[in-house]
């Protein structure tokens, strides 16, 4: 489907593996440019960016940095506008899932999930923002959010949960802030995808077993349909959504 997207270019977070290498390809696919950003293993990046520009030409490129550091979420907004002039799309997916009880962590644990799964879209999106208001451009912020932030029925996420109900209320209020600059702000929130954060549960036939039967839908989702998604949302198709996260999760919130 063309989505009318070629020639946009997007910023996406933690872009080149599970959702976000899916939400890259996509995007790709729909001949947008996507700067991807990176914090471990830059010869994965390099070689995922370079298929990309070689299957769909486009322009994509590597961008190294920590979501939960200020001056990182700079050079990363530098290094897009430097490569493309504009950022129309930003991808906030950046995040860990880890699993430890909340009177038990250390303080830092809790901290750091808030830092990458909630702080680190803030800083993200405020920059991006000040870059397309600055530009007199419209655009959209996509908040890669979780069925977690909802509903919590597995014990030790207590940090990620709140992170991501955070990043709810983030993308309502955000959204509030900014539409009368024509910049849209949305969230997703799947349900269980297969990729490297949980695959311990789906390696596992007795931990997958036990998912599958919370998942309606009988299956866990693959990257690439978060990548349809969020394609949909970046593009005109969707004008009249702001400020609300959508139930991606195959029915678990049922
Ligand atoms: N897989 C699922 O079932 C599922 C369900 C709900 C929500 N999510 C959310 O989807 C997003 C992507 O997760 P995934 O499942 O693809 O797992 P993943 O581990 O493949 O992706 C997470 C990415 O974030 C990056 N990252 C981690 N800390 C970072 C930091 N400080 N700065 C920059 N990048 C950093 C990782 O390097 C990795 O590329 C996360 O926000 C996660 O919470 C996933």
């Amino acid at each position: 489907m063309d989505l009318k997207l070629k020639g946009k270019s997007a910023l996406v977070t933690g872009g080149s593996t599970g959702i976000g290498s899916g939400i890259s390809e996509h995007l790709a696919a729909e001949g947008i440019d996507v700067a991807v950003n990176y914090i471990v293993d830059e010869q994965q990046v390099l070689q995922f960016v370079e298929t990309l520009n070689t299957t769909y030409g486009v322009n994509c490129i590597a961008v190294y940095g920590d979501v939960s550091k200020p001056e990182d979420n700079d050079a990363m907004v530098e290094q897009a506008l430097d490569a493309y002039g504009k950022i129309d799309i930003l991808v906030n997916n950046a995040g860990i899932w880890p699993t430890e009880n909340m009177i038990e962590m250390p303080d830092e644990n809790w901290m750091r999930v808030i830092n990458i799964c909630l702080n680190g879209p803030y800083l993200l999106s405020k920059r991006v923002v000040k870059s397309m208001i600055a530009r007199n451009m419209k655009g959209v912020i996509i908040n890669v959010s979780s069925k977690s932030a909802f509903q919590c029925n597995t014990g030790g996420h207590g940090h990620y949960t709140t992170a991501k109900a955070g990043l709810n209320m983030m993308t309502r209020s955000l959204a509030r802030e900014i539409s009368q600059y024509g910049i849209r702000v949305v969230g997703i929130a799947p349900g269980m995808v297969r990729t490297p954060i949980n695959e311990d549960k789906w390696k596992d036939s007795g931990l997958m077993d036990q998912y599958l039967e919370r998942i309606p839908a009988g299956r866990f989702a693959e990257p690439i349909e978060m990548g349809y998604l969020t394609a949909f949302l970046a593009s005109d198709c969707a004008a009249n959504f702001t400020g609300t996260t959508l139930d991606t999760t195959g029915g678990m919130l049922i």
